[in-house]
């Protein structure tokens, strides 16, 4: 369950995508592309890909030996950035040699690029290469590869800017520069790359604010946790396409966005842990219908559990521990029936009911230190006395007592159902069961 998970191992086919796009046209070879390699695992796409681009390219062939025009054009580039390689210590850049990159080359794919039915490099993945460099820069390489559909370079040491002209590359879906050597500001080129899915920043050294518009981006997966990220979260969080999103272990502060509530067509697993967050949980959360994963451990939240969380349907692992909540674990959370771990460790609870007390004796529910009286492994009578002498309410207060997914609601209140109709419906799912866990791992 805590496994590495490389979210993109069912990555989604490179130029099949445009398959829905009318300019690229019907074409039942791409359709036999796009089915085989979505179908299949991972570890058979380069040898499908591989075994396409022989039969497939040959024709286009260059005078000079190389399988296309735009695999020469690559050929300048990777030679190019091979030279900027100082520390190799897997000895890739050894099989960088020669005309044939598409069969001998690691760290590279090639597929036919479907509006000009060439053999190009369709994908880059130097995940854990561990490449290093005096000046290891990805300028050159991103524009010199302009068809790439994926760029993968987890656990490497690239620094310095990324490229201004994302715009450019046509087919670009994938951005993984997860555990890099990245610093500085955020990167506001990456929002110039309006095609992507995939957008991996998580364990560099970024700081500053995460602009507005990444909430923004059309994409499926959002990872931007382990950065220095410091400012409040955005009020159009919630506008985030992102199936899963983390923003964990930055310096985020202030309160969870109400917007939350609009991600509920599509966000799957959202993990808030180890910021700086307070205030009270929004009951928006509660229209989150779809997710799996909701954790804010680790945070300087107080209130209650509102009671919309007993919509969470499909909620499995839920984690509020280590923040300031309190007041009566509600029963009706505690028969959602897929929760598998819930972790209200080290807040202020001061109740649970029979529901909840069942969820304790089978492991699910985890309620040590808090100010649960008969209960063992409780905080110490003065430490809760002491919070609640001066514990604060929530300005949001009736908001937190309204159960969103109950029929019959009065007052106009907002259903869940009314805000579900605009947003588009999500895309398969590409990351792992609870993948974002994984993401709290640097590789
Ligand atoms: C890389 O090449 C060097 C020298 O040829 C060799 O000593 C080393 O074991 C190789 N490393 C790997 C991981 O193959
Ligand atoms: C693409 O090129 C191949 C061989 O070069 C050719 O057989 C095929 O008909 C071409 N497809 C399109 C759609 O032009
Ligand atoms: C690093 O590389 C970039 C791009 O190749 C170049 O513009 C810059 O001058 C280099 N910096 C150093 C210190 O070599
Ligand atoms: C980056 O370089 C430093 C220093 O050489 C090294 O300790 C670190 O492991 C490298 N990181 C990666 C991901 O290769
Ligand atoms: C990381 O990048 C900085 C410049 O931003 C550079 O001084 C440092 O040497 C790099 N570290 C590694 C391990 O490459
Ligand atoms: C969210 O997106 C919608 C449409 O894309 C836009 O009208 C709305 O203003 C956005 N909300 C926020 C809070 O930015
Ligand atoms: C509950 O979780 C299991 C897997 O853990 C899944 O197969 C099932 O569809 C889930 N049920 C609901 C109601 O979400
Ligand atoms: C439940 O979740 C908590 C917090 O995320 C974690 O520390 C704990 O190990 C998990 N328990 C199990 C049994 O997986």
């Amino acid at each position: 369950m805590h496994r590495c998970p490389n979210p993109f191992t069912t990555f989604k086919t490179p130029w099949s995508l445009s398959l829905s796009n009318p300019m690229g046209g019907i074409n039942t070879f791409f359709l036999f592309i796009f089915l085989t390699l979505f179908l299949v695992g991972n570890g058979e796409q380069d040898a499908q890909i591989k075994a396409l681009q022989t039969t497939v390219g040959s024709s286009l062939a260059t005078a000079d030996g190389f399988q296309s025009v735009l695999i020469r054009r690559a050929y300048k580039t990777i030679q190019a950035f091979k030279k900027k390689i100082t520390y190799d210590p897997k000895n890739i850049t050894k099989t960088w040699r020669g005309k044939n990159i598409c069969r001998d080359y690691k760290g590279f794919l090639c597929d036919v690029r479907p509006d000009v039915n060439q053999t190009a490099i369709a994908g880059v993945k130097f995940n854990n290469y561990n490449f290093n460099g005096p000046n290891l820069t990805l300028t050159e390489l991103i524009t010199g590869l302009p068809d790439i559909v994926f760029f993968h370079a987890n656990s490497n040491n690239f620094t310095g800017s990324i490229p201004t002209n994302l715009n450019k590359l046509k087919y670009f879906f994938e951005l993984d520069l997860s555990n890099n050597n990245f610093s500085g500001r955020f990167p506001t080129e990456v929002l110039r790359a309006n095609k992507l899915l995939f957008l991996d920043l998580r364990f560099n050294t970024f700081v500053g604010t995460v602009p507005s518009q990444v909430f923004g981006l059309k994409v499926d997966l959002l990872f931007i946790n382990n950065n220095n990220f410091i400012q409040r979260l955005p009020a159009n969080l919630g506008n985030t396409t992102a199936l899963y999103l983390t923003l964990a272990n930055n310096k985020f502060i202030g309160g969870i966005p109400p917007s939350i509530g609009q991600a509920s067509n599509t966000l799957l697993e959202v993990l808030f842990l180890n910021n700086r967050l307070n205030g009270c949980l929004p009951y928006e959360i509660g229209f989150l219908k779809k997710a799996t994963v909701f954790d804010v451990g680790f945070n300087r939240l107080h209130g209650p559990i509102p009671r919309s969380f007993q919509c969470l349907r499909k909620m499995e692992l839920l984690n509020l521990a280590h923040n300031r909540f309190s007041g009566v674990v509600p029963e009706a959370v505690c028969s959602l029936p897929n929760l598998s771990n819930f972790t209200l460790s080290y807040n202020f609870f001061t109740q649970v009911g029979p529901q909840c007390r069942k969820l304790i004796k089978k492991g699910i529910l985890n309620v040590d230190r808090n100010c649960i009286s008969g209960l063992p492994y409780q905080r110490r009578r003065a430490v809760c006395s002491r919070f609640f002498a001066t514990s604060q309410s929530c300005p949001n207060a009736r908001s937190l007592t309204l159960v969103p997914c109950r029929q019959g609601l009065s007052d106009g209140e907002l259903a869940s159902s009314d805000i579900e109709s605009t947003a588009p419906s999500p895309a398969p799912a590409q990351a792992p069961r609870r993948g974002s866990y994984g993401a709290l791992s640097p590789h």
